[in-house]
């Protein structure tokens, strides 16, 4: 089934309104599942741009250019608040959306970046990634706003993101990936680590094994939800209502694969998903 017309909002009351959550592709739902449990009451209208994924090896002129369709997406489906599940997207766009349009907008790197600063005890911290991600620098230059005396080593990840959508994090193939990529990282001796991207969570046991128990690992996602009830407090938009939440789930492709792996990660079964074309 296509979908893209815009639905009619005007009536429904600013609190009722959903959370609108885009990512490039499944990853999102790391975000999606900590804002369930963060905010049982709200509503959420999520947007994966599944035939577009991956954004992490692409430049950020097209990733813009795509972040731009997906607020507009959600924006027509009359949300309240926009969450930039994709740390991509938040590393290379999160300034012009902000700019260009008028609705709250959150974003992984800053509340991920302040909960690492929080969780650090020797400054020394970690950071992985798309290419893109660590190629902006955007989470070093967050760790420094939050203490200048932070220092932060970052890896691109780009395997973990395959290996996640297989449904393969906790497969011997991910392990030895994982032991590939964060070895320079245990090198210097970090204490805490930022996953910096949407996939990485679904790797959360085989990444503690090679970091070792004393490695705090940052899921950005969980960080951004309180900041997602921050904005919703400070905006008086929080869903006071105890009615059970809507979830409505769009995807530029393959709905199928998307309805399948969402409903055992989110453990959840009748997840409504519509293939939209973006205009
Ligand atoms: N969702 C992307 C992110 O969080 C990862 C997958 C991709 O490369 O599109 O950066």
């Amino acid at each position: 089934m296509t979908h893209s017309s815009r639905i009619p909002t005007w009536n429904i009351p600013e609190q009722q309104k959903s959370i609108g959550v885009f990512d490039s592709g499944i990853g999102g739902l790391t975000v999606v599942h900590a804002l369930m449990k963060h905010l049982p009451h709200e509503n959420i209208t999520y947007f994966g741009d599944t035939a577009r994924v991956p954004y992490g090896s692409k430049s950020a002129e097209v990733v813009r250019e795509y972040a731009f369709e997906d607020t507009r997406f959600l924006m027509q489906q009359g949300v309240k608040v926009i969450v930039v599940a994709c740390n991509t997207v938040s590393a290379v766009a999160i300034d012009d959306l902000k700019s260009h349009f008028d609705i709250p907008i959150v974003g992984m790197i800053q509340p991920g970046a302040i909960a690492a600063c929080k969780a650090s005890s020797n400054q020394r911290i970690g950071v992985i990634g798309t290419y893109a991600t660590i190629g902006s620098e955007s989470y070093p230059r967050a760790l420094k706003r939050c203490n200048a005396s932070i220092e932060s080593f970052s890896a691109p990840c780009p395997l973990f993101v395959p290996l996640a959508e297989e449904g393969w994090g906790s497969h011997p193939v991910a392990a030895s990936v994982a032991e590939e990529y964060l070895a320079p990282l245990r090198r210097q001796q970090v204490d805490t680590l930022i996953l910096g991207c949407t996939h990485y969570p679904i790797l959360h046991g085989v990444i503690q094994e090679v970091m070792g128990k004393g490695v705090t690992l940052i899921d950005s996602g969980e960080a951004a939800a309180y900041e997602v009830e921050r904005r919703l407090r400070e905006n008086n938009i929080l869903n006071t209502s105890k009615e059970q939440p809507n979830y409505s789930f769009f995807v530029s492709d393959v709905p199928q694969k998307f309805k399948q792996l969402g409903e055992i990660f989110l453990d959840k079964s009748d997840l409504r998903v519509t293939k939209v074309h973006l205009a």
